[in-house]
């Protein structure tokens, strides 16, 4: 082969390597794709779009059909706004990442950063739903309507509170938004207060 038939040769194969690229779509989300075969939802999502559906216990089954309908409709339109369900995380992991995204909002707000305190705020307020929903992580004897009554009031001072907090934030009224980050977390002490049980107590201390 002459030179100038190299050359021709190498332009030739740079043209169909191009050609390639562009007429095969979705070539950057396949280069994107994970190695170990495992298909995320999408690149930016890791959590799915739908929950897993899961075998439960027949007593929580049972419990949970003891809801009046109305109940579980207005439970459902109050958490509309979660879409992201994990199939591994469990609650306690789901309330870890609530945690350090509102350690973040302090953070943010703290140095004035607006935008840092309002992306976590957010965050925090949509955050995915553990394993086989909230629910589950419950006491038995707390799925019922009388206990679940107090979830919109806590829910509006959390999940309301910091929305309400990313956008003070970003108006830079970093007092204001502080204020409000107040009643975000006495919302998540109340809560904790009513629902979260067991801390981890060491079995090995008798006394
Ligand atoms: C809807 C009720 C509810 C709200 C609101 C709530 N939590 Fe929780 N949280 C729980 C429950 C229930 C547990 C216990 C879960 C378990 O042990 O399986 C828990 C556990 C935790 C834990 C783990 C503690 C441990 O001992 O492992 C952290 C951290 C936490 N929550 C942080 C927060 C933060 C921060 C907020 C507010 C932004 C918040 N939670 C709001 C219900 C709530």
């Amino acid at each position: 082969m002459s030179m100038k038939q190299k050359f021709v040769a190498a332009l030739s194969a740079v043209a169909f390597i191009s050609v390639t690229a562009v007429g095969s779509v979705g070539a950057a989300e396949e280069a994107k794709a994970p190695a170990n075969g495992y298909k995320y939802p999408s690149i930016e999502k890791t959590s799915a779009d739908a929950p897993k559906q899961h075998k439960m216990s027949p007593e929580f089954q049972a419990q949970v059909k003891k809801l009046p309908p109305e109940f579980i409709q207005q439970f459902k339109k109050m958490t509309a706004k979660h879409t992201r369900y994990s199939e591994d995380a469990t609650a306690r992991q789901v309330m870890m990442e609530l945690l350090s995204d509102v350690q973040c909002v302090t953070a943010g707000l703290m140095v004035e950063n607006g935008e840092m305190a309002a992306d976590c705020a957010v965050r925090a307020s949509r955050h995915r739903w553990p394993k086989g929903h909230l629910l589950a992580y419950v006491k038995l004897e707390q799925i019922n309507a009388d206990s679940l009554a107090a979830l919109p009031k806590i829910n509006g001072t959390v999940e309301g509170g910091l929305e309400r907090v990313a956008e003070m934030a970003l108006a830079k009224n970093f007092p204001g938004a502080g204020a409000e980050m107040g009643k975000v977390l006495e919302g998540c002490s109340n809560c904790h207060n009513l629902f979260r049980f067991g801390k981890g107590d060491s079995p090995y201390i008798v006394d």
